[in-house]
């Protein structure tokens, strides 16, 4: 299926099945802001909580906080924020539309990379089974040239943004001959830069208030608390702290669902080290972050690193998780060095020192800091689209299935009366009353059991439970597993072990080690 194809299907399914909407849909809708629905809901909480467990209570040395989304101003100040959380806009003045100048490029080097992919189909198919494609992808004259191309562009791009030359970024453009997506003109303004958080106010008469923003980030959260943590979890370095919640950014391109949102949610872990050490730390994390990825069984070849040549004003080293999505590899999750940048600055802002007393080495420093920040709407886009499947069974029909990581699935059983009567939805009852206590547990007696099965493939749930006609003397029902379709005959007593053993999260982080 094209791409476009599948991400029209990831869109109409999320809808049609109650995961996500439209926010504000009756109006219309709001643009790039999305409500999470029935089942969405319950994804959603468990891809955090599948987080917090394997970051937080899984680590001796990480605790969490839930700090609050308004903060004083200063923050933002001492963040660098107001002056310098900027996108680099561009506008064309035939169609009057806005882009970012450097998602424009971006799009241009992606067409390229969709060439390579073409050349490499074609060899694939060409070779059969001697195909090697690295071999092929480090030698072919005609990959090499195009992947040249890309990185003297993304090179320049890169040193442009960080030099803060627009006047380069739109020569590059310019150069480029990149049009304007819509319309085709090539009448472009000059790039300009445009600030990222969205301002609000505090107090009640217009005379008297304060401008706030909300928070684009969590992380400055913790940075104001990492005293009060410290010391009231006496906390020794090396140690953690993490959180979950919402965060809020003006995004000019906002496109791709829930991949690029203006009010979404990040799961966030600042790391405090001894400086010196944040080289190793840096490591140690990208590695235990891409553990954590790969333990939910989403396919290896679907993730990859991307180093950053252009640093953020606050990192001495960065690196994205890029996930598959339907539209390409993109940014899932980043692991930054942030220095001492940002304790340093709050120190330098508010007059308070914040600094750890080490007393292995008997001296007061201000530490280091490695970062993991992940996006969780960006995260459920990921098990979502990479788990939704129009699948060819062997009679030649076809079922639509979630085949969403166990440990993850909304809902983890439904509970099936065969039929509506004798006796049959009073005992599917009783054991719902019985496993809901453990998993988050579905009961449904409408329409035939195939169409039931096929609704609950469609919504990710891992079992099956069907209730019969022996069930009623043996105690014994059929349990139907969502990804083979294989039907077991177990005892109503073994359930809720067997149920358990799939979507623990045991089962599934020890994977990490
Ligand atoms: N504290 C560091 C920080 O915020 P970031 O790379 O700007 O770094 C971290 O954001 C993660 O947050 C991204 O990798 C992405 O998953 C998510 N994210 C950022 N902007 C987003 C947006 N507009 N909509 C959805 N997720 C977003």
């Amino acid at each position: 299926m094209a791409q476009e194809d599948k991400f029209k299907n990831v869109l109409s399914h999320a809808k049609e099945y109650g995961f996500v909407f439209q926010s504000s849909e009756i109006y219309d809708g709001l643009s790039a802001v999305y409500d999470y629905a029935q089942n969405g809901v319950e994804l959603k909480n468990n891809i955090r909580n599948y987080w917090w467990k394997a970051m937080v209570q899984l680590h001796e040395n990480i605790v969490g906080i839930d700090a609050a989304i308004l903060m004083h101003p200063t923050t933002w100040k001492a963040s660098g924020h107001v002056d310098a959380f900027n996108d680099p806009l561009i506008d064309n003045l035939d169609s009057k539309k806005r882009y970012r100048a450097d998602v424009l490029i971006e799009d241009y080097c992606a067409k390229i990379e969709a060439k390579i992919n073409k050349e490499i189909t074609k060899a694939s198919k060409r070779f059969g089974d001697a195909f090697n494609r690295d071999e092929f992808v480090s030698t072919n004259p005609r990959v090499l040239g195009y992947q040249e191309k890309i990185d003297t562009i993304l090179k320049r791009l890169g040193k442009s943004l960080s030099d803060e030359n627009l006047a380069d970024v739109k020569a590059l453009i310019e150069e480029l001959e990149i049009s304007d997506p819509l319309s085709g003109s090539k009448n472009w303004t000059d790039v300009k830069q445009f600030n990222l958080m969205f301002g609000t106010k505090l107090g009640a008469s217009a005379d008297n208030t304060t401008d706030l923003y909300l928070r684009p980030e969590t992380a400055q959260g913790i940075f104001v608390n990492f005293l009060n943590v410290q010391k009231t979890g006496r906390m020794k370095i090396p140690f953690g702290i993490a959180q979950t919640g919402k965060a809020f950014r003006n995004e000019i391109v906002a496109r791709q669902f829930i991949f690029r949102m203006r009010e979404f949610e990040q799961m966030e872990m600042q790391f405090f080290v001894k400086p010196g050490t944040q080289k190793e730390w840096y490591e140690k994390w990208k590695e235990n972050r891409m553990k954590w990825h790969l333990s939910l069984g989403l396919g290896k070849d679907n993730y990859r690193f991307h180093d950053h040549d252009k640093l953020a004003h606050y990192a001495d080293a960065a690196a994205d998780i890029e996930f598959k999505f339907p539209f390409g590899f993109k940014e899932l999750e980043g692991i930054h060095s942030r220095t001492d940048f940002d304790l340093k600055a709050h120190e330098e802002f508010s007059g308070k020192k914040l600094q750890y007393f080490d007393h292995e080495e008997n001296k007061s420093y201000v530490p280091y800091v490695v970062e993991t920040s992940i996006g969780l709407d960006r995260m459920f886009l990921a098990v979502f689209s990479k788990a939704l499947e129009d699948e060819t069974l062997e009679n030649g029909s076809t079922r639509t299935v979630l085949k969403l990581p166990a440990v993850l699935a909304p809902t983890k059983a439904a509970i099936l009366p065969l039929v509506k009567k004798d006796g049959l939805p009073e005992i599917a009852k009783k054991i719902v009353a019985d496993l809901q206590w453990d998993f988050n547990i579905a009961y449904d007696e409408k329409d035939a059991v195939g169409r039931r099965y096929r609704r609950q493939d469609a919504l990710g749930t891992p079992f099956c439970i069907t209730v019969d006609h022996d069930t009623l003397t043996d105690n014994t029902v059929t349990i139907r597993y969502r990804d083979t379709m294989d039907q077991q005959r177990v005892a109503i007593k073994d359930l809720k072990n067997i149920i358990d053993q799939e979507v623990s999260f045991k089962h599934w982080l020890q994977k990490i080690g």
